[in-house]
């Protein structure tokens, strides 16, 4: 079997297309939208949402069960985790193929992104865990925060406690990261310094040109979503509590805030 596998080796149904973040912005940005992030005042933002949730998850399933596929000589106890992600992550793609369905929606209504895909192509296991568990799965925590705060605002406790059940898992699987990243490059500070390098290079992909910040610190908006009118973070926000439990310590996430804001500078 083949190790590394390309991202068109993916098993997807026929109708689906795959495509690169770059193109997803482009597309937004020519239909007259912000490049980087759906908002929740668009008309198709929780299906939207939801559905880039939920390929994310799928490709989460798989990039596990290729990392432990690929590196046969890892130690057994990666191996083990790996393992055990893929049947997390298989869980919550289930749980978000229903909530895409509870929304209206279904798989392959939206294109999805390679950009969790494209860490499957690095050949060091400890980079991987860095820009996938650390940096995607960080990413997610931050994503699944503010999913629950806006269900909370619109008295929708199905979407609420899904997402908080599968946020639950994502804080294992952060922390997990973090473990692997410092196992795997013990003694090695030029390894564990690529491995950080690899997460902080997907971390800038999403700093939104500076237009991220804290929950606490989020501008908030007059927004209209669905029949409901409600004040709302103008931008998507770094969840300070959900990752100081999955293990980010404060400088981490500082680095995070001021990595947007340094950027927004440009
Ligand atoms: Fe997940
Ligand atoms: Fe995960």
């Amino acid at each position: 079997m083949q190790r590394f596998l390309p991202v068109d080796k993916l098993a997807r149904p026929e109708n689906y297309i795959l495509v690169s973040l770059d193109r997803m912005r482009q597309a937004r940005v020519d239909q007259g939208l912000t490049p980087f992030n759906a908002m929740p005042y668009e008309e198709d933002f929780l299906r939207a949402r939801l559905h880039g949730i939920c390929a994310g998850e799928m490709q989460a399933m798989e990039a596990a069960g290729r990392t432990l596929f690929d590196f046969p000589d890892a130690p057994w106890e990666f191996q083990l985790d790996m393992a055990r992600q893929v049947w997390d992550e298989s869980r919550h793609a289930e749980i978000y193929m229903k909530l895409l369905e509870y929304v209206g929606s279904y798989l392959g209504e939206f294109p999805e992104s390679e950009v969790l895909w494209s860490c499957t192509q690095v050949d060091d296991p400890a980079c991987r865990v860095a820009g996938i568990n650390r940096g995607l799965e960080g990413l997610a925590c931050d994503v699944f925060e503010q999913l629950i705060r806006l269900a909370q605002k619109m008295g929708d406790p199905v979407i609420e406690r899904a997402v908080d059940y599968v946020l639950a898992d994502e804080i294992t699987h952060v922390r997990m990261g973090s473990k692997w990243m410092r196992k795997l490059t013990e003694g090695d500070p030029e390894r564990l310094k690529r491995a950080q390098q690899f997460q902080e290079n997907i971390d800038n992909l999403f700093n939104f040109s500076g237009g991220r910040t804290t929950q606490e610190e989020a501008a908030q908006v007059h927004q209209k979503l669905g029949d409901k009118e409600i004040e709302f973070d103008s931008t998507l926000t770094i969840a300070r509590e959900a990752r100081l439990l999955a293990g980010f310590n404060e400088e981490e996430i500082e680095r995070l805030v001021k990595a947007a804001s340094r950027s927004a500078a440009y």
